[in-house]
């Protein structure tokens, strides 16, 4: 019979044991006993099992495996040990140490594995979403039909005024009376136009054709002689009762074309080009006799719509010797044509908007509906 050797008696664990312990304050090592390893090999992996973090799993590390270690520590001590227990210690002891790795190494890859899922999960982009949109502008309808006939106007050779050649502002006299009209003409009664505070005899202007004489004097006093023409858009103002056709501020462009030997057929020829273009397709049109002072003679130009039967569109006229002599050319060496464009009222007819008030009011929804 063979003695089992009696191992130390001695089972209590450890003789402290701090939790918080790091690798400076290592646990004591239990004495070397197989019942000791035992209960050692319970307490880590009952230890390890519960370490719900990455740090807590790395100092129970530390603790037992690390290079102060209660493991550590005991390998160390093993050659204390006599001979006889040697083998068998040394053997559960590295089956322990092999045992906690591995367990250590198990629990790592669950907190890496856990950590990438959030990672994943946080980073993920879900390719189905829809984009953010940013919104942007339109130009508002009355800019796109402006561009619009300046582009058709430009393409025939106009040039396009800027704004500070005539202002809104104006006096009676670039208004009126250098067009033309007669000191007791009605649309310069105060129930057609504004006038202000600042003169009896400036008013905002109530059209577009004070650029004639504005661009022509300009001109004339830098030097220059016809050929002009010209294109110039702008706004105008009327004393009028608003409703939804019509409306104290308002939008025309003015046409102005003055060289030598200038015809009414050319006029024709150019303002059937005009709306042939701008409506998209060959158009009815028809000149119908009127009266405008600062041309003679005048006419209002109809378009044929199925819907609704002949529709004006515009004024035009070839330019008055009078208007030229307010700028000091010569009618009988220079002739012209005019015309003027109701911007709001071609806009309405192309778009079909059917109320002018829209285009003032601003309403995103009629504008993103008709704006480009
Ligand atoms: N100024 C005119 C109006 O406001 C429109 C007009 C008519 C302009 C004939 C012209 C023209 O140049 O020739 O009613």
């Amino acid at each position: 019979m063979t003695m089992q050797p009696t191992p130390p008696q001695n089972l209590s664990l450890f003789e402290h044991h701090d939790p918080q312990a790091d690798d400076k304050a290592p646990l004591s090592a239990p004495l070397l006993t197989p019942e000791a390893l035992n209960l050692l090999a319970q307490t880590a992996q009952g230890e390890l099992c519960k370490a719900d973090t990455r740090q807590a799993l790395e100092s129970l590390r530390l603790e037992y495996l690390g290079r102060k270690g209660v493991i550590t520590q005991l390998k160390r001590s093993l050659k204390d040990v006599p001979e006889d227990y040697r083998i068998a210690l040394g053997q559960q002891l590295n089956e322990l140490s092999n045992t906690l790795t591995q367990q250590v190494n198990e629990r790592q890859r669950v907190f890496e594995l856990a950590e990438l899922d959030a990672q994943l999960e946080s980073e993920r982009i879900d390719v189905t979403m829809p984009g953010i949109t940013i919104p942007h502008g339109v130009t508002h309808p009355l800019s796109a039909t402006i561009n619009e006939i300046a582009q058709i106007f430009q393409a025939m050779g106009y040039g396009l005024l800027d704004d500070d050649v005539c202002p809104e502002v104006e006096t009676e006299y670039y208004n009126f009376e250098a067009l033309n009209f007669a000191p007791d003409h009605p649309a310069r009664d105060m129930q057609d136009t504004f006038y202000t505070s600042v003169a009896p005899n400036v008013l905002l202007r109530s059209q577009t054709s004070n650029a004639q004489i504005r661009y022509m004097e300009s001109r004339i006093k830098a030097g220059q002689k016809p050929p002009f023409k010209i294109l110039a858009p702008g706004r105008v103002y009327r004393n009028e009762a608003v409703n939804s056709r019509k409306n104290v501020l308002f939008h025309q462009i003015e046409g102005l074309l003055v060289a030598e030997n200038v015809r009414f057929s050319d006029l024709k020829g150019t303002l059937q080009q005009f709306i042939d273009v701008f409506f998209g397709q060959a158009r009815r049109v028809r000149f119908r006799a009127s009266y405008f002072p600062f041309t003679e003679p005048s006419a209002e130009v109809d378009v044929f719509w199925d819907r609704y039967g002949w529709l004006e569109v515009l004024g035009c006229g070839m330019v008055h010797p009078n208007v030229l002599r307010a700028v000091g050319l010569n009618p009988d060496q220079y002739s012209g044509f005019a015309f003027g464009l109701g911007v709001e009222r071609l806009a309405m007819l192309k778009l079909g908007i059917e109320d002018i008030r829209l285009f003032y009011q601003n309403d995103v929804r009629f504008l993103t509906q008709v704006g480009k």
